[in-house]
């Protein structure tokens, strides 16, 4: 969630961890801070609250000298996202930044206040900052308050340290979140992430859980969770130090939506072989999974990657007859779920491969037993690391918090996964692969029509944007696009939106429906349209506002009982579900420009949860 920057540097390092803590905003957004050594070896800090144009004017009103520091953008998790609460915290000649949650802080810190400590925070990070300074207080080195510090930390945590007069010296630690090494000639980085430390180099080494390291210009040492000093590979990290731009786009999330047409060309291509009209699955390790032999199917995700998981439960089981499982990755390893003893496999999908309760469930289910695979964007995540399979999605960066070329790149990267998984099942003819293979490879032209509708759904927007509630419905495998449209809405406009599935509706939410609520059915002229279009008939005799999205066949069917329509072009209904995504992101990006609401950071968001 926050993100977190440390450098020991040869040049000023308070423009350098604004230029890192720049590309790591998508982390946490609501303050900022830094603290940096002087000449001196002294410890200067300044902290804004809001987003870091303000620790950034604070800085030039108030500068701070020094080549090494440590920077943080905050997500709040403990205390109001205030200045005081910002990190770096102090305590002594301890600061720290902390992406995480401390689990033990109250009663840690009822025993150091009772040493006499005085906290100035609402933060759970103040008392790490306290107990280290407490630890050399007592006579430790750096080192040893750290270690011994560390020992007595519940929950999850990185850790970045400088300590006042310490000037060749940084300390982290990762334990549940990540954190990376950046090697630079003559210079040492600290980083949340590869992105973070891309600008100033490209060698990287990734903590392993429980590890910790102590950093020097020249060298670095890192020690496990037993503190026995280990060695990890250096990765070179290639592309992460391009600036990603909005180019001519007002927002990263349009950019990012008119991506699609390449954005899922290149992800289809990566498994599709058009020549032979066929899936071969990239990535190492694929030939691995038999299919065959896989008696069922698991697939765990949080948010937009979970609606991702379950349009591919249709798919799956469609297409390739494997019974499926659908979780939410906060619920699934709390419910101590019955897994199965073989022939399981378990299918994690993840935009940024660092969803905190994803990645625990990856954990889980490895302790299990279970052979597990991972549909991630980011192949230098943690999910990318430690699945037995990784299956790609080409996506590139997404900056915009709410996700959308990232959805539909998982959507086309499930969709080849399920023809692979039918074909070694032998539940799928020839013929049939064919004709799904080339409607995946149609997919991305078939999205560049639909981004013609833009302006037209520009102009529906501005009537959206009036509302305070709006109802998404779909039915079959457009039920989840629905839940998807509903959650695209309600976290860029804060209108309150909901997903149901279309015959649901009478059980309950028809109960909401009047003349002031919108209702989006999202309905292709599919085996389904009848039922769909009846349930849209009930909306329309309660004086619901309809807006049918649909092709031009289901358009005609509906006569005039919607008050708006937007109509797709034809597609297999295989691919469906992946086209019918963009106008309901479209939708939802133009109801909240209207609003005027922060599109690519919306309130209380982050792009990546790494807290539980
Ligand atoms: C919504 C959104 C989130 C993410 C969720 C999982 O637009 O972006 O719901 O889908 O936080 O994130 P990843 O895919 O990074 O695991």
């Amino acid at each position: 969630m926050c993100g977190i920057i440390g450098i020991l540097g040869s040049e000023p390092a308070a423009p350098r961890i604004i230029e890192a803590l720049k590309r790591l905003e998508y982390r946490g957004y609501d303050s900022a801070g830094i603290a940096t050594l002087d000449a001196d070896g002294a410890m200067q800090r300044r902290r804004a609250p809001g987003k870091l144009k303000n620790l950034d004017e604070a800085l030039a009103s108030d500068p701070v000298t020094g080549d090494q520091g440590i920077g943080h953008t905050r997500w709040a998790t403990h205390g109001l996202p205030t200045q005081a609460n910002a990190h770096p915290h102090v305590s002594g000649p301890v600061a720290v930044v902390h992406n995480g949650i401390i689990e033990n802080f109250r009663e840690l810190r009822h025993e150091l206040e009772a040493k006499g400590h005085t906290f100035q925070t609402e933060t759970d990070t103040e008392t790490i900052a306290h107990l280290i300074a407490a630890n050399m207080k007592s006579g430790m080195s750096e080192i040893e308050a750290v270690q011994a510090g560390l020992g007595r930390l519940e929950g999850a945590f990185a850790l970045a340290f400088l300590f006042e007069g310490r000037p060749d010296m940084l300390i982290g630690a990762r334990k549940g979140s990540p954190l990376a090494i950046g090697i630079g000639e003559g210079e040492m980085f600290l980083g949340s992430d590869a992105l973070a430390v891309a600008p100033f180099t490209n060698r990287v080494v990734y903590l392993e859980e429980g590890d910790w390291c102590v950093l020097s210009r020249e060298s670095y040492r890192i020690f496990d969770k037993k503190n026995a000093e280990v060695t990890r590979p250096v990765t070179l990290v290639q592309g992460a130090g391009a600036a990603v731009e909005k180019g001519n786009y007002r927002h990263f999330m349009q950019k990012e939506i008119f991506e699609q047409p390449d954005s899922t060309a290149r992800t289809i291509g990566a498994y599709v072989n058009v020549l032979k009209q066929t899936v071969e699955l990239p990535g190492e390790g694929a030939a691995a999974i038999d299919w065959s032999e896989i008696t069922s199917l698991q697939m765990i995700a949080c948010g937009t990657a979970h609606y991702a998981t379950r349009v591919a439960e249709y798919w799956f089981e469609q297409v390739a007859g494997l019974p499926v499982k659908t979780d939410i990755a906060s619920e699934f390893r709390y419910r101590e779920p019955a897994l199965p003893k073989t022939g399981g496999l378990a299918l994690f999908v993840s935009q940024s491969g660092e969803t905190a309760d994803t990645l625990a469930a990856l954990r889980y289910c490895k302790e299990k037993g279970l052979k597990t695979a991972a549909v991630v964007n980011v192949p230098t995540s943690s999910i990318a690391r430690e699945a037995d399979l990784v299956l790609p999605t080409l996506a590139g960066p997404e900056i915009g918090v709410a996700s959308t070329k990232a959805f539909t790149a998982q959507l086309s990267a499930l969709a080849a996964v399920a023809i692979a998984a039918g074909r070694a099942r032998g539940t799928m003819s020839r013929d049939a692969e064919i004709r799904l293979s080339r409607a995946l490879t149609e997919l991305p032209r078939l999205i560049s029509t639909t981004l013609l509708l833009d302006e037209s759904i520009a102009r529906l927007a501005r009537d959206i944007a009036k509302a305070t509630d709006v109802i998404y419905l779909g039915r079959g495998v457009h039920y989840p696009i629905a839940l998807e449209g509903a959650l695209k809405l309600k976290e860029i406009s804060y209108i309150h939106a909901e997903g149901y599935a279309s015959g649901e509706l009478k059980h309950g939410p028809i109960a909401l429906i009047d003349e002031e609520t919108p209702v989006v059915f999202v309905a292709p002229f599919d085996g389904l349209f009848d039922k769909s279009l009846s349930n849209l008939q009930e909306v329309a005799a309660r004086r619901g506002e309809v807006i049918l999205i649909s092709d031009a066949a289901g358009i005609r069917a509906a006569a005039d009982a919607p008050a708006h329509r937007i109509e797709l072009p034809d597609c297999d209904p295989f691919i469906a579900p992946i086209l019918y995504s963009v106008p309901v992101q479209l939708l939802a990006y133009h109801v909240a420009v209207e609003k005027g609401t922060d599109v690519d950071q919306p309130r209380n968001l982050a792009k990546s949860v790494t807290v539980e």
